[in-house]
């Protein structure tokens, strides 16, 4: 099907792609306050892998805690990189946004006193992780879900959202089509948001969801708009050895230690006063540093082994249960009896679609697009810089999902028009999913997707060089002529998983090449990008976003923006 004559229209006031907690907090706004929403998601909203968050959402709620304390821990985790005022706003409207989570159903861990709970979290100077056992981002999703469900938010659950409706500097909604049966159709709408998550994806050993290819951050590159800072991918300490499923941060919080092969409890080397709960990119670093010292465990020496055997089980049965069950599951290791062996594994993206402070989509670094907003891991409003605090895109998304909600709904009270679309907008989808469905090459979709994850974590991981980036950045050109050339066997209209794969492979090697570029360009070593030939933070050069363009030969060109200083000097990182 490529003809534009069975394309259907809606019309809405406003369309978000992605139902994790971002997108379904947009939702929920715009909907109580009257707009007509419409939510585009390839899966069940509760499905959406905000679900997949364990350890817990910062908010300064502690008795010594302040929210300037948050904010300086944001900032300083972020290797001040983030934009200073942003921050604030986040950090600030951190325990309001607790409470509204709360408010709406979400049941929040207590301590003794019935107040809820807080534990450690890496990088933060007192505990401020609230969480719900280690499965807080269900808890927040289930609760937001039905709260946008009750107010009466449309969703498209299994619909693939494709393309942007991108024109003189504007935006008028998408074109998506139905995985059920191909149906192709235009969401035209006033305003329009990106919520699509993460991209680990593109790496082999990675905490995400199989849903986190990053589609949206070449959807908006097609047409000429930037990246922001996509170099910076954080990589989590505690993926378990092997497949990198998330062992959350909360394990160390509740007291987890990590040693070598050799017996020793190696972070005293590496970050003698946090140890363990160092902020995630130091902590990743330490282990992967053991690890090539030949100081691993496991049976390909790839992994260190935390342990928690000394905590009082009851602590990991009530605090700790699904990480328990994932390591006998995965690994037959019960942390009740025995440590477990973990690895760093790719988990979040800091960079991605650039917006400003009320989440509206930048076209250069100081221009907007029209009716054009993303919140969540695929934007970058700038709070991660260049590193995330854990527990703090739980918050990012929950807070800046609201924030663009309201800015969306004041929008359309100041009387934004709909820019009417047309089933020609659909032209560049049907192009695209045609041209995958009839080629009839000798490349496999798989293939060519593992062969481009196995080089992003050998040669665009937690330790990088030019050597490294060079070799990759054209593993990625070769891989980009090779998917000319695929064919997938697949050929039907109905619940056609090949198609949407390819796909998401084509959206892979293009943002991949953007973390390859970026990293090759920032000739030094800040938060989650570490340069072995530049292993220090040069402020003079590089204290500065990346913004970088795509163009149709996939070759990027970058250019930079200025951060937003505050409060918070720079300083050398110590912990
Ligand atoms: O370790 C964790 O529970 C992950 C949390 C986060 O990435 O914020």
């Amino acid at each position: 099907m490529n003809n534009t004559s069975d394309v259907k229209i809606y019309e809405y006031d406003a369309v978000i792609i992605g139902s994790g907690l971002a997108g379904l907090a947009a939702a929920k706004e715009l909907t109580e306050a009257g707009k007509r929403t419409a939510v585009i998601t390839k899966l069940h909203p509760l499905r959406s892998h905000s679900g997949a968050a364990q350890g817990g959402i910062n908010a300064a709620l502690g008795k010594e805690d302040s929210t300037e304390l948050h904010e300086f821990d944001t900032v300083k985790g972020s290797d001040y990189l983030a934009d200073q005022d942003c921050v604030e706003l986040m950090c600030s409207k951190a325990p309001e946004t607790i409470r509204w989570a709360e408010r709406m159903g979400c049941v929040f861990s207590r301590d003794e006193e019935g107040d809820i709970a807080i534990r450690p979290f890496g990088g933060q100077s007192k505990p401020r992780a609230c969480y719900a056992k280690d499965r807080t981002g269900l808890a927040l999703l289930q609760a937001v879900y039905e709260q946008a469900f009750r107010a009466g938010v449309e969703i498209f659950d299994e619909w693939y959202a494709a393309d942007l409706i991108y024109k003189d500097g504007k935006v008028s909604g998408v074109a998506a089509y139905d995985i059920r049966n191909s149906q192709p159709a235009i969401f035209n709408a006033k305003v329009t948001m990106f919520a699509t998550g993460g991209h680990g994806r593109a790496y082999r050993f990675n905490s995400n969801a199989h849903a986190n290819t990053g589609d949206s951050l070449s959807i908006v590159a097609r047409h000429g708009l930037p990246l922001e800072d996509m170099e910076f991918v954080q990589f989590h300490p505690s993926g378990l050895g092997g497949s990198g499923v998330l062992i959350s941060e909360a394990a160390r919080g509740e007291g987890g230690r990590l040693f070598n092969s050799e017996g020793e409890r190696f972070m005293t080397k590496y970050a003698p006063n946090a140890m363990e709960l160092a902020s995630r990119d130091v902590v990743s670093r330490a282990i992967m540093e053991e690890v090539r010292q030949g100081k691993g465990v496991g049976k390909d020496g790839q992994s260190v082994n935390i342990d928690l055997t000394h905590l009082d089980p009851e602590i990991i049965l009530t605090r700790l249960p699904e990480l328990r069950e994932l390591a006998i599951a995965f690994q037959g290791q019960d942390m009740l009896k025995e440590p477990i062996h973990i690895s760093a594994t790719a988990h979040y993206s800091m960079g991605g679609i650039p917006t400003n402070i009320n989440c509206q989509v930048r076209k250069t670094p100081t221009e907007m697009v029209e009716g054009f907003y993303a919140a969540g891991e695929c934007s970058c409003v700038s709070v991660h810089g260049a590193n995330r605090l854990g527990a703090n895109s739980v918050l990012e998304a929950l807070f800046f999902g609201r924030h663009a909600g309201e800015n969306m709904v004041k929008a359309l009270d100041e009387g934004i028009e709909l820019r009417p679309a047309s089933v020609e907008d659909a032209q560049n989808m049907l192009d695209e999913m045609h041209t995958l469905k009839t080629s009839n090459g000798n490349e496999s979709v798989p293939k060519l997707r593992e062969e481009l994850q196995i080089g992003m974590t050998a040669d665009a991981g937690v330790f990088r060089s030019k050597e490294s980036l060079e070799r990759q950045i054209k593993l990625i050109d070769d891989l980009l002529v090779r998917f000319k050339n695929i064919r997938i066997d697949d050929k039907s209209n109905t619940f056609n998983t090949d198609l949407q794969e390819a796909i998401e492979l084509g959206h892979m090697l293009e943002f991949s090449k953007f973390i390859v570029v970026g990293g090759l360009n920032r000739e030094e070593s800040r938060g989650g990008h570490f340069r072995e030939d530049f292993p220090t933070r040069d402020d003079e050069k590089f204290l500065k976003h990346t913004y970088a363009y795509m163009d149709k030969k996939f070759n990027i060109s970058l250019e930079w923006g200025d951060v937003v200083l505050g409060k918070f000097e720079p300083k050398e990182r110590t912990y």
